[in-house]
This record gives structure tokens, C-alpha cells and sequence, in this order.
């Protein structure tokens, strides 16, 4: 069996969160929207409100001078529905292809629905590309809806140059 550990991101870990968003955008074949530095992580997740909030799991290093290495992420945050209440966001879950398929994933659903039970959420929502075949079917084998295809919600985005359109204008 595997040996591997969760824990709460630090700030000394954000180095590590950036690299494993870009593996996961690259996974999505989207590595070049990936524009985020390792400062914004820093400022966003860290401040005094943070705006996401993140697992890692780490592995032992391999030699006794090697520290522990960072092979996978978790990042969440808190959204609110008018109806039901409080629900856990799951924003990227990802796990590094050679650590895959040994449970790690499931160890870290588990952390995030005892988190999510303990805080009373009324759910747990994410988004998942429609060419991301293995992860849909991981997420339905544990009972996930498709939101999309059962109740037709489409996803939308004002990019930013919309929001400046919409926005008061500057003063000259
Ligand atoms: N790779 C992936 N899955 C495998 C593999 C393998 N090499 N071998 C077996 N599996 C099966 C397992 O048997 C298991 O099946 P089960 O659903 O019947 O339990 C399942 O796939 C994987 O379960 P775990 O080992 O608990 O999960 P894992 O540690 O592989 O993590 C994750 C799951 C995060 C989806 C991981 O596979 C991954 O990083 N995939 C690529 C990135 C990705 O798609 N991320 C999710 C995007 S959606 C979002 O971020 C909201």
C-alpha cells in the first residue's frame, strides 16, 4: 500500500499548487490559459479572507535528504444557494498520473464530505469538461448528478473586457 498524507495547504506550498494547476490544465489541454502566479495564489488563499482554500497529498521523499513530495491538490471554496444553503465548490481536483488509481482521490472526497457534513453543506458542486470521460464516470460511480444533462443549466461568463463595458466608465 501506498504511503501518502493529507494536509492543509501552506503558504510555502503555493509553488507546488501552481505546478499541479498547470499539470491539470494541461490534462484539459488548456495549460496556455493558465495565467495565475505563484503571488496571486499567495494573496488570494492566504490573506485575511481567503478565497479558495486547498488539500494536498504528499508522499514521503524518496531518499532520507529528499522532503516529502507534493503529488496532488485539492482546492474548494464556499459558494451559497438561495434555496437550500451553504454547498463546498470543488474547483480542481487532481492527482499526478503515476499516483493515480490508488485511492488517493477517494481519501480526499472523504476529507472534503466530512468537511462539507461538519460545516452542514447541502452539497457538493463542481464542473467537469464533457471530454473528461474517466473523471465523469468516477464522479457518477459516487452518485454525482449531471446537472447539465438532468436539469439543462448552462454554464456562463462575463470575461473581463465585458465587465469593463458594463462597469462605470474612467474618469479621463
Ligand atoms: N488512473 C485513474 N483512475 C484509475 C487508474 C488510473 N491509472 N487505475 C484505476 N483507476 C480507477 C480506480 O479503480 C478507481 O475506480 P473507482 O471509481 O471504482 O474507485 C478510480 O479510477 C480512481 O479512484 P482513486 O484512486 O480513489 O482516485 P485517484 O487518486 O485516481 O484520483 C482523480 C481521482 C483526481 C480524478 C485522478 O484520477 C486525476 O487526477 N485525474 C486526472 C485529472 C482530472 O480529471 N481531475 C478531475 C477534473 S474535474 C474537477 O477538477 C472538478
Amino acid at each position: 500500500k501506498m504511503e501518502y498524507k493529507l494536509r492543509k495547504a501552506e503558504p510555502r506550498d503555493v509553488s507546488e499548487i501552481l505546478r499541479l494547476v498547470k499539470e491539470l490544465a494541461k490534462y484539459e489541454d488548456s495549460e496556455n490559459e493558465v495565467t495565475l502566479t505563484e503571488k496571486e495564489l499567495l494573496e488570494d488563499g492566504f490573506g485575511d479572507t481567503p478565497f479558495y482554500h486547498c488539500i494536498i497529498t504528499e508522499i514521503p521523499g524518496e531518499s532520507a535528504t529528499d522532503g516529502p513530495k507534493v503529488v496532488g491538490f485539492a482546492m474548494y471554496y464556499f459558494t451559497y444557494d438561495p434555496w437550500v444553503g451553504k454547498q463546498l465548490y470543488l474547483e480542481d481536483f487532481y492527482v499526478m498520473e503515476p499516483y493515480r488509481g490508488l485511492g488517493i482521490g477517494s481519501e480526499v472526497l472523504r476529507h472534503l464530505s466530512d468537511l462539507a457534513i461538519k460545516l452542514r453543506c447541502m452539497g457538493m458542486m463542481f464542473v467537469v469538461s464533457e471530454d473528461n470521460e474517466p473523471s465523469i464516470r468516477f464522479y457518477k460511480r459516487r452518485g454525482a448528478e449531471d446537472l447539465s444533462q438532468e436539469e439543462g443549466w448552462r454554464l456562463f461568463r462575463f470575461d473581463q473586457s465585458s465587465l469593463v463595458k458594463m462597469a462605470t466608465p474612467a474618469e479621463e
